[in-house]
């Protein structure tokens, strides 16, 4: 990415929500992530975008709402193996290629959410 703009700047907040609302379609219709969903996604949706702004260097709005993110430990609840690391990634990437986000935003996007994603990995695949 070029110095002066971060992925947000380029991103834009319109897009970034159209990113969100495909990522959801997909995770609701996933056999292994939906057990773990809300059946309504409305505010996973609304915090999902507001952590993903100020992941992707918008302003912070989802530390003004709820405080530190601490992700790892807010994802301590769910059973998340390898396997669901990898369906998630595997929404989001359909969801960046359907919002038509350009490279190399998209890969610098996708990168940056694969790191995240194995780190918020908490029981092996077997433990599902
Ligand atoms: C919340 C699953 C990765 C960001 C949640 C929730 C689930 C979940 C079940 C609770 C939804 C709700 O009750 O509303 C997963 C799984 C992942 C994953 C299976 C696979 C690795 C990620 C990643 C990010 C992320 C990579 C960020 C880049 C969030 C945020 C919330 C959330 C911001 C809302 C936390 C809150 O309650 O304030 N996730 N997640 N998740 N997830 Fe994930």
């Amino acid at each position: 990415m070029n110095e002066k703009y971060n992925v947000y700047d380029l991103l834009g907040p319109e897009r970034l929500e159209e990113v969100v609302d495909l990522f959801y379609g997909h995770v609701s219709d996933h056999p292994d992530l939906k057990p773990i969903f809300p059946d309504d996604l409305t505010e996973t949706k609304r915090k999902q975008t507001q952590f993903l702004t100020q992941f992707f260097g918008g302003p912070p709005l989802y530390t003004e709402e709820h405080g530190h993110p601490m992700l790892r430990a807010r994802h301590m609840p769910f059973v998340i193996t390898p396997a669901r690391a990898d369906a998630w990634l595997s929404c989001m990437a359909q969801a960046l290629t359907e919002a038509e986000i350009e490279e190399p935003l998209r890969s610098a996007m996708f990168e940056r959410l694969s790191f995240t994603a194995r780190h918020m990995v908490n029981h092996s695949n077997n433990a599902a």
